[in-house]
């Protein structure tokens, strides 16, 4: 416990001084800084190499502080009750006075937020007297990571400090949603759509492949494990690694799975870390299995349609 808090504290002050930490989060590691500072901000778009114009989600440790920053609504009161904390990021409002840095938003009036569940970062944002901006702690378009030495393959020494909180349990990205108008899911993720469709009681809108391009992590090529993939595959070429949604009797060198028993939430929490050590054992192609496009499966597919564009 006192080595968890001093952890904490250490997080806290490289943050408070404007540098850039990794942390926990339930979906994937995220990196932070402070979203105030504009300082802080840039280090995050220089680390990653990620263009200036790829806005970045803000996280807060819950409402009551949002409102400092953004303009409240129904759909988002009613939403965050049932599943915040958790994988669900919110696009809402941006209040004229808000501190938030310009750059985290690329200079606009909205702003994706969201309320992480993992409590080691739960207490390091009640600590803190600003909220955090956190992309996935990935170089742009490749991999996100789910536990620190993912973090440190991306980033090498290049990062201050890395918030130690195992396993990401989720395993992808938040779901997001546009809350600014009629609400729409701009992307798959954590929180299967349909839970999100009940709770309003009405079909979200799609918008994950929208051409105005609001949600720019949606560009073609995302989530790659830096290698060429395809999907949908029955039967794999020799020199391909075959990645599977259940495991098989087969003892085959090449054959990698998600899930014991194809159950689809562990399949998903399994995605990034498989790909990465299919690529980290030589491997220089990736064949996949047809996955069920069901719950997180659809979020499954979507990365995967992505990380096919390499
Ligand atoms: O689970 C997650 O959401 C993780 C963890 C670390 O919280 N974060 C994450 O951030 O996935 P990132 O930057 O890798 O993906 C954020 C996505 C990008 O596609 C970005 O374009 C979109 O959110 N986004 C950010 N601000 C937006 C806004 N104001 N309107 C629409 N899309 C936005
Ligand atoms: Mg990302």
């Amino acid at each position: 416990m006192k080595s968890i808090q001093s952890n904490i504290k250490k997080a806290k002050k490289y943050l408070d001084n404007n540098h850039c930490v990794a942390v926990p989060t339930e979906t994937v590691y995220g990196l932070a800084a402070n979203a105030y500072s504009n300082s802080a901000v840039k280090k995050i778009f220089a680390l990653k190499k990620r263009p200036l114009n790829n806005p970045l989600i803000v996280h807060y440790y819950d409402i009551q502080r949002l409102k400092e920053d953004c303009d409240i609504n129904d759909n988002l009161v009613k939403l965050y009750k049932k599943f915040s904390p958790g994988p669900i990021t919110y696009v809402l409002k941006l209040k004229n006075n808000s501190k938030i840095s310009k750059f985290v938003t690329n200079n606009k009036k909205s702003i994706a937020v969201r309320f992480p569940k993992h409590k080691l970062l739960r207490n390091l944002l009640k600590n803190l007297d600003y909220p955090v901006a956190a992309p996935s702690a990935n170089i742009s378009s490749r991999l996100s990571s789910v536990k620190p030495s993912d973090v440190k393959e991306e980033f090498g020494s290049k990062i201050k400090y890395i918030l130690n909180g195992g396993k990401s349990k989720i395993g992808v990205e938040s779901t997001i949603l546009n809350l600014l108008e009629k609400p729409s899911l701009l992307r798959y993720g954590g929180l299967d759509k349909k839970k999100i469709e009940n709770v309003l009681k009405k079909k979200l809108l799609i918008k994950t492949n929208s051409k105005k391009k609001l949600s720019p992590g949606l560009f073609p090529l995302h989530y790659s494990p830096g290698i060429p993939l395809r999907v949908n595959v029955a039967k794999p070429k020799k020199d391909e690694a075959y990645l599977l949604i259940k495991k098989r009797k087969s003892k085959l060198k090449n054959y990698y799975y998600l899930s014991k028993m194809k159950n689809i939430d562990e399949a998903a929490k399994n995605l990034y870390s498989t790909l990465r050590k299919i690529k980290n054992d030589g491997f220089k192609k990736i064949a996949v299995e047809k996955i069920p496009n069901k719950g997180l499966g659809k979020t499954i597919n979507d990365r995967l349609k992505r990380a096919s564009k390499y």
